[in-house]
């Protein structure tokens, strides 16, 4: 049998406020990934910032962390055969400008900065954002359960 495997996929505070999580769930499991974890949970900067640690020098580092700060979000670990790569081809390219038209950011986003959702660019980056979401430190970085959405 070939080697099952892992990754983490996010769906972003814009994305959860627009309820997009059962249609990128969908997808997800149209493809033929196996959902293994799922929590909504609305996480603090720290965590946003070891997130997104390799980008801290970029100019959009500051807004970037605002934004996924900005509600729940919906963390996911999902598996499959090549699911880092397939997860990043179903997502689409960064900027949904250049997305194709079936990809998630494709269909449903507009601007760079609010792609709503995320997928591991490797297998190490997926082993870190697993551990960083659902590894026994992550209880330590909740903002709290639903904060962002009476706003
Ligand atoms: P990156 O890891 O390069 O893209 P991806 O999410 O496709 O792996 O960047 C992380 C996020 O940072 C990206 O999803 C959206 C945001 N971002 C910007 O806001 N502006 C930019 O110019 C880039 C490159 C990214
Ligand atoms: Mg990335």
């Amino acid at each position: 049998m070939q080697q099952q495997e892992q990754t983490f996929v996010m769906v972003k505070p814009d994305g959860v406020l627009r309820g997009l999580i059962g249609a990128i769930v969908s997808r997800f499991e149209q493809k033929g990934f196996k959902l293994a974890a799922i929590e909504i949970l609305t996480i603090d900067r720290a965590l946003a910032e070891r997130h997104y640690g390799e980008l801290r020098a970029k100019p959009f580092f500051g807004e970037l962390v605002a934004y996924l700060t900005s509600g729940p979000v919906c963390a996911m670990i999902w598996q499959g055969l090549h699911a880092v790569e397939n997860a990043r081809a179903l997502i689409g390219k960064t900027n949904p400008v250049e997305a194709a038209p079936g990809t998630i950011r494709g269909d449903f986003a507009m601007d760079i900065a609010g792609n709503i959702v995320h997928g591991s660019d490797s297998a190490a980056s997926a082993e870190r954002e697993i551990g960083l979401f659902f590894g026994r430190t992550a209880d330590d970085h909740r903002a709290g359960w639903l904060a962002g959405l009476d706003e």
